[in-house]
């Protein structure tokens, strides 16, 4: 324990950034202050555990003004080459070394599991749920989810008005690595015409029969929302190249462009493509994102000072709950069929 007879809490936010991170950080660090704590940030991700000088304490001075900014003040990074045993117990010896008896570790799936592994080896952590895909199972909310569709509505609002006044198709390509839900609850309050997402496998076919269908009975434009990492039978994205922890860039098999290219030669109707890409995750969060993060934030600093070993907090039923880091990590959220098929009946 420290000199004030609290704990030394460190902070770390991992994986691509969201907006709401900086909000959860104020919450906690604040929070965490004001209860005798002290807090150090863990810079640019876990990486920030296995070198000399990127754990800094944080002070009231950080805190100000950050509610409203997007990214993160920690700066984050994608660490898979750390999940093996070699790379735990480096990590681990980082935590000892920057003298931390706990970690809070904001992230999605890839970080939370992390987490999780770093508690199965004796660590104190607390998980907290971000990421714009949408994918971390059991909370209803994940920090920067909301900011990100924002945009998307935001952007097919746009379109609707240049391809109507160009009786155009429009394909929008949202981001989402094997998840389709900024696809699916963007198109459904975008009003898109046809939504393509990893979940539910379509075919170029169906898609070119429908604005077909759609041109029959008088509409001249159409909107179509490709989910970056969807396959669509009859239409190849380029084969990605792997990011620096392996993952595939999803945004380099360019399948928006493809399917506008497909989409044009099947229906002979002139067709434009539109990739949303990083404008989804920078700049500020939207305020229930900023009221989100801000809760979870306090509650995990609330949580820090009970004995729990490996926790996490989360959104149910519209409250902030201490969850599990299993709840949150033994499977991935996917769009449900009835969703699916909401956004097919309403288009
Ligand atoms: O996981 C969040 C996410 O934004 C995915 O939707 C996307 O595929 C990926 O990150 C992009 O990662 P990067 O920022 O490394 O290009």
């Amino acid at each position: 324990m420290n000199r004030k007879g609290g704990r030394r809490i460190g902070v770390v936010t991992a994986g691509g950034d969201a907006p709401g991170l900086n909000a959860a950080i104020r919450a906690l660090g604040r929070c965490a202050i004001d209860a005798g704590d002290e807090v150090i940030g863990i810079l640019n991700g876990w990486t920030g555990l296995l070198e000399e000088g990127t754990c800094r304490q944080l002070s009231a001075d950080d805190f100000v003004g950050i509610v409203s900014h997007g990214g993160t003040i920690l700066g984050s990074s994608r660490t898979a080459a750390l999940q093996d045993e070699v790379g735990i117990h480096r990590l681990l010896a980082g935590v000892q070394e920057a003298r931390l008896d706990i970690v809070v570790a904001m992230g999605g799936d890839g970080t939370l599991k992390l987490a999780r592994k770093l508690a199965e080896h004796g660590l104190r952590v607390i998980g907290i749920p971000k990421t714009i895909d949408y994918d971390v199972d059991y909370t209803e909310i994940c920090i920067g989810f909301e900011s990100a569709l924002s945009r998307v509505v935001e952007a097919l609002d746009r379109l609707h008005t240049t391809a109507a006044s160009h009786h155009r198709v429009m394909v929008l390509e949202t981001m989402g690595r094997d998840s389709g839900w900024l696809a699916t609850l963007g198109g459904l309050a975008g009003g898109a015409d046809m939504i393509c997402i990893p979940e539910f496998q379509v075919s170029i076919d169906d898609v070119a029969e429908r604005l077909l269908e759609r041109r029959r009975i008088g509409k001249q434009s159409s909107i179509v929302v490709v989910a970056e990492g969807c396959d669509l039978k009859g239409v190849f994205g380029d084969a990605p190249p792997l990011d620096g922890v392996g993952h595939p860039l999803l945004a380099r098999r360019a399948i928006g462009e493809h399917v506008a290219v497909a989409i044009e030669r099947l229906t002979g109707s002139e067709t434009r493509s539109t990739v949303l890409g990083h404008l989804q995750r920078g700049g500020s969060p939207v305020a229930s994102d900023r009221v989100w993060a801000t809760r979870l934030g306090a509650a995990a600093a609330d949580l820090a000072r009970s004995d729990r070993r490996a926790t996490a907090v989360a959104v149910r039923n519209g409250e902030v709950v201490e969850a599990t880091l299993s709840q949150l990590t033994e499977h991935r959220r996917v769009v449900p069929e009835s969703l699916y098929e909401l956004s097919r009946r309403t288009s």
